[in-house]
């Protein structure tokens, strides 16, 4: 569900037409639409309803100032993994009280950064983190309130490189030694253990591995429980997937219902931390064709966005979807086409053998289901500009980072010393 449409024959973000955004700041730039992130924001809190649930919005999948006060002033939390990430959540206005630390390596500044705003709560993933931060803590005169994050040894059948619940992933305390680790992170002094926390990978399709992983969670917190541990709150993290052709994906409702079936009656606060369920559909990269080439056996339509400004097609074979601007008529004679980006490598390619309507240097396209790691993802690898991003609500826009030219960066460098 998004609030990209054509309206009249022309693409519009909710009621503003796309193309005139095109004219007034030039391509390529990121859209994002206000409605539809509000709209999914709201899809998967009524799914939740009923449980004692904040959801903590995972900062990595979109981080612009605008998106994250868009989703604080709903109510929404940050899952943030970096200082980086946290100065953001913070600046955009979310309430340290809903702020959730994630992350594999966090470095002992970014620990003492997050005691120093008191957040919610910091998800410790090794015992070599939780010593170091038990020191810092101590040494700010303050007790750590942390969630242990297990590995649970789950495969969540997505990508291979966004897979983070088994064991062979880099990612948690491995489930069969939790009982260990808590038992000496409760004898640090420093440290309050207010639960367990997990997060299996990234757009999961099907919903039997968050149900496997759950069940699991919630058999060790029982267990923890009779042992004494005060297990009050769980972090379920993120990871509901999207659709990015079409095909139906799991409901919020789906996936509130197996929350509610594993753990109605373990009577503890639930914390989500969703990224690309809430923002993913809500943008779009809007790109112009600069040439069209035929190639000796493909026809190639040159953009001018690339891989560095959406990594997503080059990193895990991403496949998004991409539409014209202006909408396609039944008769329109279609070319089989490979969509690419101008960066000097073969693996800038957005689409392969895709039919789309015959298009001309000049024609505005749009790739989307951008809204989630597209803009945070990008780089000026060729010495190309960070794009910029535009959000839309109703028929304003609002440019929420300007373009970020070779020219401006080229002011960091400088020549060594010895150079003539
Ligand atoms: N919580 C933790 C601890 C995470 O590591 C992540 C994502 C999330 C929450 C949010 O997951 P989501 O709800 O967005 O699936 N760049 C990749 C995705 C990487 C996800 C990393 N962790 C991509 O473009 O597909």
């Amino acid at each position: 569900m998004d609030y990209f449409e054509y309206r009249k024959g022309e693409l519009v973000a909710e009621d503003v037409n796309v193309s005139k955004i095109a004219d007034e700041i030039g391509t390529p730039f990121y859209c994002y639409s206000a409605t539809s992130i509000e709209y999914h924001f709201k899809a998967l809190k009524k799914a939740l309803a009923g449980l004692n649930a904040t959801i903590c919005y995972a900062v990595k999948a979109n981080s612009n100032i605008a998106i994250i006060k868009t989703l604080s002033d709903m109510g929404a939390g940050a899952d943030v993994v970096s200082s980086g990430e946290l100065t953001r959540a913070l600046k955009a206005g979310v309430p340290p009280n809903k702020i959730v630390f994630s992350g594999v390596g966090k470095t002992t500044d970014e620990l003492a950064h997050a005691l120093k705003e008191g957040i919610l709560q910091i998800n410790i993933e090794s015992e070599p983190e939780l010593i170091a931060l038990n020191k810092i803590a101590n040494s700010m005169g303050q007790e750590a309130q942390v969630a242990l994050r297990i590995n649970p040894d789950i495969d969540a059948h997505t990508h291979n490189k966004i897979s983070t619940g088994r064991s062979e992933d880099k990612f948690g305390i491995e489930w069969t030694h939790i009982n260990d680790v808590i038992s000496r992170a409760n004898k640090l002094d420093n440290i309050k253990i207010v639960g367990l926390a997990m997060h299996i990978g990234s757009q999961l399709t099907k919903l039997e591995p968050f149900k496997e992983a759950f069940t699991r969670l919630e058999s060790l917190a029982k267990e923890l429980r009779l042992k004494g541990y005060e297990i009050s709150r769980l972090d379920l993290g993120g990871g509901l997937g999207i659709s990015y052709d079409g095909l139906p994906t799991p409901t919020p409702a789906e996936y509130g219902k197996i929350v509610k079936d594993v753990f109605k009656d373990l009577n503890c606060d639930l914390l989500f931390e969703p990224g690309r369920f809430i923002v993913g559909n809500a943008g779009i990269l809007v790109t112009q064709v600069i040439y069209v080439k035929k190639g000796a056996t493909r026809r190639f339509l040159i953009l001018d966005a690339a891989m560095n400004d959406l990594m997503r097609p080059c990193l895990y074979d991403a496949k998004h979807s991409i539409i014209s601007l202006v909408e396609p008529k039944e008769d329109d004679i279609l070319d089989r086409v490979d969509v690419v980006g101008p960066v000097c490598e073969t693996g800038d390619t957005f689409a392969t053998e895709i039919d789309l309507p015959a298009a001309e240097s000049g024609d505005l396209l749009a790739i989307r289901s951008a809204g989630a790691y597209g803009a945070v993802m990008s780089s000026t690898y060729n010495s190309r500009s960070l794009i910029p991003e535009i959000i839309v609500k109703g028929n304003n826009y609002s440019i929420i980072r300007q373009r970020i030219t070779p020219k401006t960066l080229i002011n960091y460098e400088s020549l060594p010393d010895w150079s003539t």
